[in-house]
């Protein structure tokens, strides 16, 4: 499969270019002219504007699916932390979706967070608390929007809500979590190995799934 992968420079993003790439799809690393990219061998590099409509129409051009790993670069979670592009989710999904629809493009998964949109009552909560109270906000706020922009956009679309995210190795134990119990964590190898996994069915179940590996009730 030729697959998009954008923020391929996060945290998230390296692990869905190397798991994608093992898997032997046919992958374009996208993110911006300063991000510190290093890629497997095979992949293809592609820099630019992530809110620009033309640079992503070309870098969606012939691909079978879009995989995102982007998110808002924020200095820390105290609550006078700014992020350093307050709008830039709202700007990358707008293009992102326009670009997709002219070059017919159909399927896209990318991450969100649990306690966006309506997943937010089902948070404990400390961490309902957190999303109002500190830096968090912005995110989620930028988070809510790029959800309901896809959602509505008639796109094939999967918005993976992971739980707490760490730098542990892959589980293959994720879950979809309808309530919580406890630490609710999940690695970011296992966000990105999920996303890929959904890209095997004919169309997304899940349109807004909360994933996790710990915690579930
Ligand atoms: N931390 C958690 O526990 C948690 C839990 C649930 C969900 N999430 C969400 O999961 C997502 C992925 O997390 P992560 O840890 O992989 O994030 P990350 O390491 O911060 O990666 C963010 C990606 O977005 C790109 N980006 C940010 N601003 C950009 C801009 N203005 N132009 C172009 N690219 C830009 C970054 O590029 P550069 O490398 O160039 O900056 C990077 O590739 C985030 O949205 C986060 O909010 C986090």
């Amino acid at each position: 499969m030729k697959i998009a992968i954008l923020g391929a420079s996060g945290a998230c993003g390296k692990h869905l270019v190397e798991l994608a790439a093992r898997k032997g799809h046919e992958v374009t690393a996208v993110a911006r002219v300063s991000s510190k990219l290093d890629v497997p061998p095979g992949v293809r590099v592609d820099r630019g504007d992530l809110t620009s409509f033309e640079f992503l129409r070309g870098v969606v051009r012939g691909q079978h699916a879009v995989l995102s790993g982007l998110g808002l670069r924020l200095a820390g979670l105290a609550p006078w932390n700014r992020p350093e592009d307050p709008t830039f989710l709202t700007r990358s999904t707008h293009a992102l979706i326009e670009a997709m629809k002219a070059e017919a493009v159909k399927r896209v998964v990318v991450i969100s967070a649990g306690g966006v949109g309506d997943s937010f009552e089902q948070m404990p909560g400390f961490f309902r608390a957190m999303i109002k109270l500190t830096a968090l906000k912005h995110s989620y706020a930028q988070l809510h929007d790029m959800e309901q922009q896809l959602l509505a956009s008639g796109l094939d679309v999967c918005v993976a809500r992971p739980t707490g995210l760490t730098d542990g190795p892959l589980t293959g134990k994720v879950v979809v979590a309808k309530g919580f119990k406890g630490r609710a964590t999940i690695a970011r190898a296992d966000v990105a190995q999920w996303m890929l996994d959904q890209l095997e069915l004919p169309a997304f179940v899940e349109k807004t799934p909360m994933i996790t590996v710990t915690g579930a009730a």
